[in-house]
């Protein structure tokens, strides 16, 4: 009968090692028993970038990049965007369960209770730059958080945790939203505890002068199906730097704005807004031909193309593109879906990007959408940032309570100089005094 062992032979020193294989890995701490001599530390696995490390358990999201699954706590994506609410899977993701009736009403009346931010922290966004993006606001203001709630340091309760939990998740589109008003020049405007948690974003967003904003309903449920397939992606790069920052076990407040900076970046959560500059300066759909050459020839990339775990199409960018033409008969057609649907239709049938199984990830069209929706380019990253917080906060609370996690430290293959001195050091005279 097959073991489930693999067997490493060492052939510097001819040691055999039998390893236990677990869930399809195997310990990489076992390596270190293969040793050259006493004074050897043990072979290690070089992996940058984590191309093949497994680095946690995790029963959170499950993707099958290969056959484009995404599922929350088992339940698939498509599932929970057509049917459920985003309140209804946040409460999915963090508590592992769908809410019964009373315990989605109450959810949802513990995270309205803290939409609220102390008044100082509106002057915090009032010493940015007219022009600031409100990403970097946000990163900062969340990271600020942590000095108006010190309690949120004692991360080793559970309760302590919950409610840090809350407040993040009711905070962060009312720092998100004031971010966007101070770059309009708009005054701040209150919480509404009467809409739904994507109905408030858009009253923090977009009401003016009325005594009562009334969403969009169309729009309420194209951002709430935005937020669903938003919310979690196990363990990508923004989910990474939290529970690496996490697992020193600082605040969730400090975490979380790490978490948001490594969102930031063009090659993660920044390429919704890198596909829109891309297709603006596509212009028309003639030049996609001429610009899918360039790429091709190595001079840029298809932004909102690739993905490392996926290597078929990403089931959000489905959804999204579907949900594309519901929010168009709104709000009126964006003239950039064209491009990006040619831009689609070359490079699926270009060998270029068949051989590299590049195919359209979520932000191919999700940037269309948000710009229809009249969102500035520069929120794109802010409406990413605000469902994942949810992904965020659910990996922290798993890294934090599962007892195999210690404080995230990689080891290094040091090339450097060995020891050399400067060149007034006399190294013999050094030994001599000590
Ligand atoms: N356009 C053109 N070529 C690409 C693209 C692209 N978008 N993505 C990858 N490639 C090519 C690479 O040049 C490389 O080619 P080579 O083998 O000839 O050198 C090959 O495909 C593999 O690329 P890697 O960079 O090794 O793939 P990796 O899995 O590390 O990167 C990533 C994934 C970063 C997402 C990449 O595909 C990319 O840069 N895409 C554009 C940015 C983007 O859309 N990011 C959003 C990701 S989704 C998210 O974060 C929510």
């Amino acid at each position: 009968m097959a073991k489930d062992t693999v067997t490493v032979i060492d052939n510097r020193t001819g040691q055999q090692l039998e390893l236990p294989i677990k869930d399809g890995t195997i310990n990489a701490l076992d390596l270190r028993k293969l040793k050259t001599g006493p004074e050897d530390f043990g072979l290690m696995t070089y992996d940058p970038a984590y191309m093949n490390t497994a680095a946690c358990r995790s029963s959170i999201t499950y993707i099958d990049g290969d056959k484009g699954i995404l599922r929350y706590r088992g339940y698939p994506i498509e599932e929970l965007a057509e049917r459920k609410s985003f309140a209804e899977v946040a409460y999915l993701l963090l508590h592992g369960e769908l809410p019964a009736a009373d315990q989605l009403a109450q959810w949802k009346g513990q995270v309205t209770h803290h939409t609220m931010v102390h008044e100082n922290v509106k002057k915090f966004i009032d010493g940015f730059q007219y022009d600031a993006h409100p990403m970097g606001i946000l990163q900062t203001t969340v990271a600020a958080l942590s000095t108006f709630y010190p309690d949120a340091k004692n991360i080793g309760d559970p309760e302590c945790r919950k409610l840090q939990i809350l407040r993040l998740i009711g905070k962060v589109p009312t720092l998100s939203a004031y971010a966007y008003r101070h770059r309009m020049g708009l005054p701040y405007v209150p919480p509404d505890n009467d809409l739904s948690y994507t109905g408030n974003f858009l009253n923090l967003l977009f009401k003016m002068a009325e005594p009562k904003y009334v969403p969009n309903p169309v729009l309420e449920k194209a951002l709430d199906i935005l937020f669903i397939l938003h919310a979690d992606h196990e363990q990508n790069c923004s989910t990474t730097a939290m529970r690496g920052i996490g697992s020193s076990h600082v605040d969730p407040y400090s975490a979380l704005a790490g978490a948001t900076a490594a969102l930031w970046g063009p090659l993660h959560g920044g390429a919704n807004e890198a596909v829109l500059r891309m297709l603006t300066e596509i212009k028309t759909i003639a030049n996609v031909p001429g610009f899918i050459e360039k790429v091709k020839k190595g001079e840029g990339r298809l932004m909102g193309f690739g993905h490392r775990i996926y290597k078929n199409y990403d089931p959000r960018a489905k959804i999204l593109k579907e949900m594309a033409d519901k929010v168009f008969a709104v709000q009126g057609t964006n003239p950039l879906l064209d491009i990006a649907i040619e831009l689609e239709r070359i490079a699926l049938h270009d060998e270029y990007f068949v051989q590299r199984k590049l195919y359209p990830n979520v932000d191919f069209y999700s940037g269309i959408i948000y710009q229809a929706m009249k969102f500035p380019v520069d929120m794109f990253p802010v409406l990413f940032a605000i469902p994942r917080t949810v992904g965020w906060l659910a990996q922290w609370e798993e890294m934090l309570t599962d007892q195999e996690q210690k404080i995230a430290r990689p080891r290094q293959i040091y090339t450097g100089h060995w020891e050399r001195h400067l060149p007034e050091y006399d190294a013999a005279a050094a030994g001599a005094r000590a």
